[in-house]
């Protein structure tokens, strides 16, 4: 006899999915969508082909980092949910379908519940911050720990020295020199910028970008293109710079989900560390310096994302699509209501 599958609620399932788009994504792009079985019990998690930058990520490979963590923090409100999620990655390989499938296999016990250290509850509270912090060193065991999430995630984070730290700094410094000199690059990342007032819920609200760095060191990224007015005064950042890099040994369509699973694992437990985190991604955005980012003396290094940690003020929040299943229309770029 075949046992009964029970089905989710509709508020688990959108608890579910609230999770999940609380995730980072490039630009705040939210390039994802969801399709959840009648019953609750399989989503599956789509990319959304409009919600792309064709200059900055022509491969996607970024929109799958975005993914990723979108899969993350759906992974870790299932368990909290109570129910075992099984994921497989790809599962139509080959043919276009879902990025990724999370079937709630079946009930955890209460032990397994409460099992993560308060992971779940950073997801809330992770918000990027583009603010110059305090300084203050971040503990070699935090960091231990991170790197330990990250692997576990199936990629790898390296924190670098003081020399290393200066290169991974120099090679940012030169892809934010070129994506500024770029009319078009500056143009696609400026259309994902919006007034405060915006009512789109896809982009970033001006009140969430951070000042530019006085003393020119930290290459954070300038959204705001040709429209100088809107760039907050230069503040100093912090003189000690606490980078990590994420990366994977292989390049494919599956490393990038991954990595986007361990960006999330390292950020949320980063959240529930007391740090503050933020992202520089320009250097991936051109293959020669992508390349040049690369761990020396390492043969198959794929950098994917440089982070950036400290203890400081919190980023500006950033508005999301409802967490509900979305199964129409995706809005592309540029047609926002109220971009800038
Ligand atoms: C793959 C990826 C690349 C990103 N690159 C940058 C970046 O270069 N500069 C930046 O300020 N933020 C970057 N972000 C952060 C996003 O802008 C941010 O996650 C998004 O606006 C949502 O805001 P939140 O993180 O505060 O929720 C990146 C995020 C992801 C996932």
């Amino acid at each position: 006899m075949q046992a009964v599958r029970a089905a989710l609620d509709t508020a688990t399932v959108e608890s579910l999915l609230a999770a999940a788009v609380a995730a980072p994504s490039i630009h705040n792009t939210q390039p994802w969508r969801f399709r959840v079985d009648p019953d609750g019990r399989l989503v599956e998690v789509h990319a959304a082909p409009g919600r792309s930058l064709p200059l900055a990520d022509p491969v996607h490979r970024a929109q799958y980092l975005s993914v990723g963590a979108a899969l993350f923090n759906l992974r870790l409100a299932a368990v909290r949910s109570g129910w075992r999620p099984e994921v497989r990655l790809l599962p139509e390989r080959g043919r276009p379908g879902p990025l990724a499938t999370v079937r709630l296999t079946d009930s955890l016990t209460a032990d397994e519940r409460h099992s993560d250290p308060g992971l779940y509850g950073a997801i809330a509270r992770r918000h990027t911050s583009r603010l110059p912090f305090t300084g203050r060193p971040v503990p070699d065991p935090v960091l231990a720990e991170m790197v330990t999430a990250a692997q576990a995630a199936g990629a790898r984070l390296h924190v670098p020295d003081i020399a290393g730290t200066r290169r991974l700094l120099r090679l940012t410094a030169m892809a934010e020199a070129r994506n500024q000199a770029r009319p078009d690059r500056a143009a696609e990342t400026r259309a994902w910028l919006n007034a405060p007032e915006a009512r789109t819920p896809y982009g970033i609200p001006v009140t969430a970008l951070g000042p530019p760095d006085a003393a020119g060191r930290m290459p954070m990224r300038d959204f705001t293109g040709d429209l100088p007015g809107l760039r907050l005064p230069a503040l100093w950042f912090e003189r000690h710079v606490q980078l990590a890099l994420l990366w994977t040994g292989n390049d494919r369509r599956d490393d990038w989900l991954r990595a986007g699973q361990a960006l999330q694992y390292v950020l949320l437990t980063a959240t529930a560390r007391g740090l503050r985190t933020s992202l520089l991604h320009q250097a991936m955005e051109w293959p020669d310096l992508r390349a040049a980012m690369a761990l020396p003396g390492h043969k198959r290094c794929h950098p994917h994302l440089l982070l950036r940690l400290g203890y400081g003020p919190d980023g500006g929040r950033t508005p999301r699509a409802p967490g509900r299943q979305v199964t129409g229309r995706t809005t592309p770029p540029g047609t926002g209501d109220a971009r800038i």
